[in-house]
This record gives C-alpha cells, sequence and structure tokens, in this order.
C-alpha cells in the first residue's frame, strides 16, 4: 500500500502517524501561566534534539478551536503572554499512570499536579515547578516556537527549549554520567491507548560492525 497524506482525514494521519512512529518518549512538561499557576501534561511528539546547545522540543498541537494548549501559552515568550520557561520531567514506570492522568483536560487555573497527586518543587533557573518524584528533569528556556498551522484546529506547534538546568537522582548516574535505563525504566507511548516499557535493551555497535554475526535475511521488499 502507499498513501499520500493529503488523501487522508486529519484523524487518520493522526492514528497513523502515532501508531507508525513507535515508540515515543513522553515528556511530562510542567509549565506555570504568567498569573502563577502551575500546569502538567504528557508530550508524546517529544524529543531530546541537539546537545550543543542542549535543546528539547514538544508539540503542543492546537485546540479544538485552534487555541494554544496550556502549556504552549505557558512557555510562550513573556511579550506573548507566557513566561518563556518551561520544564521536561522524564516519564516513568513509577508513576506511569499519573502520566496519563496529566492529560485530563482542565480549565487553566486548576492543576493536574493536584488531580494527578504529583508534587510541584521550585526549581533552579525557571519558575515553573519541577515535578519532585521524577528521576530526570530539564529546565528549560523557549528558545523558538515554529508554528506549522496556525489557528487551525490541530495544527502543530514546535516549542523548541535550551536546557539551562537539570536535575537527576545521584542513583541513576553511571561512568560518564551516562544513566543507567534498568533503572531508569521510561515508557514510550505506541499508537492509540497502548504504551511501551524500556526493559527488554540489546546493544549492538554502529557502522559495518553492527552486521558482523548476524546471520538473518534482509526482509523482503514490503507492499
Ligand atoms: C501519553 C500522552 C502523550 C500526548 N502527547 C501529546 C502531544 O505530543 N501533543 C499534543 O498536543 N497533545 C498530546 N497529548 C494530549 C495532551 O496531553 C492533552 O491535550 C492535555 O490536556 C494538554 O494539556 P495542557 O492544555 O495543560 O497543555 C498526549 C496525551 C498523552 C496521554
Amino acid at each position: 500500500m502507499e498513501i499520500r497524506p493529503e488523501s487522508l482525514s486529519r484523524v487518520e494521519r493522526y492514528r497513523f502517524l502515532i501508531s507508525a512512529v513507535t515508540p515515543r518518549p513522553i515528556a511530562l512538561v510542567s509549565t506555570v501561566s504568567s498569573d502563577g499557576y502551575p500546569n502538567l501534561a504528557p508530550y508524546s511528539f517529544f524529543n531530546a534534539v541537539s546537545a550543543h546547545p542542549m535543546t528539547m522540543v514538544f508539540c503542543p498541537a492546537n485546540g479544538p478551536e485552534g487555541q494554544d494548549k496550556d502549556s504552549l501559552r505557558n512557555a510562550r515568550p513573556v511579550a506573548e503572554g507566557g513566561t518563556g520557561e518551561f520544564v521536561v520531567n522524564v516519564s516513568v514506570e513509577a508513576y506511569e499512570r499519573k502520566v496519563a492522568a496529566a492529560a485530563e483536560p482542565l480549565p487553566p487555573g486548576e492543576s493536574e499536579f493536584s488531580l494527578v497527586g504529583l508534587t510541584p518543587s521550585p526549581c533552579r533557573q525557571v519558575s515553573a515547578p519541577r515535578v519532585l518524584e521524577a528521576p530526570v528533569s530539564f529546565e528549560c528556556k523557549t528558545r523558538q516556537i515554529l508554528a506549522l498551522n496556525p489557528g487551525v484546529p490541530g495544527g502543530g506547534n514546535l516549542v523548541l527549549g535550551e536546557v539551562v538546568h537539570i536535575w537527576v537522582d545521584d542513583a541513576l548516574v553511571k561512568n560518564g554520567l551516562a544513566i543507567d535505563p534498568d533503572a531508569l525504566r521510561t515508557i514510550g507511548r505506541m499508537g492509540g491507548i497502548s504504551y511501551s516499557r524500556t526493559r527488554e535493551t540489546f546493544e549492538m555497535p554502529s557502522g559495518r560492525e553492527a552486521l558482523e554475526g548476524d546471520q538473518r535475511p534482509t526482509p523482503a521488499n514490503p507492499k
């Protein structure tokens, strides 16, 4: 099968994307509004995209009326009504249900922190709170927002943030600042309401060396 994206409805495009691009890491994004209300929401259109400068991106889609989600409104620069800051807290098994619960659409002013039972804790460099229970949190200053379809329902936005401070549980840090994945236990999002765990990992080198020892035939060209 071949697919032209323009032949799909917005819902079909979304369903296809989120079930084909898997597993996606989940940023549990904490922010605060310019009038001081904390906010928490999961975002799986998310990744770390640069080490120099250390940069994260998360992608809040426009709401059904084309409006900003709270996380986007809060992460916007001060001149646009936000605080210009956000925190990426990693999503782990220990509070996996709270990650999904934080997607509850609450009116601005009501906090998902209280709803799900996670603890807001002060950051060092940004006014947004971090999640106290998170084993790793990245304090970010918004560097750029790219609106792909401004004001249109479901339109995507990329929020790029520079990491200005990091919190990490000492027990997770191995030699050379690498994190032990078996101890971190991040979760990922698959399609629909399906999620993945990171308990089964494997190692291989990059480049030619990766092919050594692999006797399996190359799979047939899929049609
Ligand atoms: C695991 C998970 C991942 C999600 N990822 C995204 C995403 O990448 N982009 C998005 O716009 N909404 C995403 N959502 C939905 C938002 O979390 C939801 O709309 C939330 O209410 C937004 O909150 P906010 O208005 O406080 O920012 C996701 C939901 C879940 C459960």
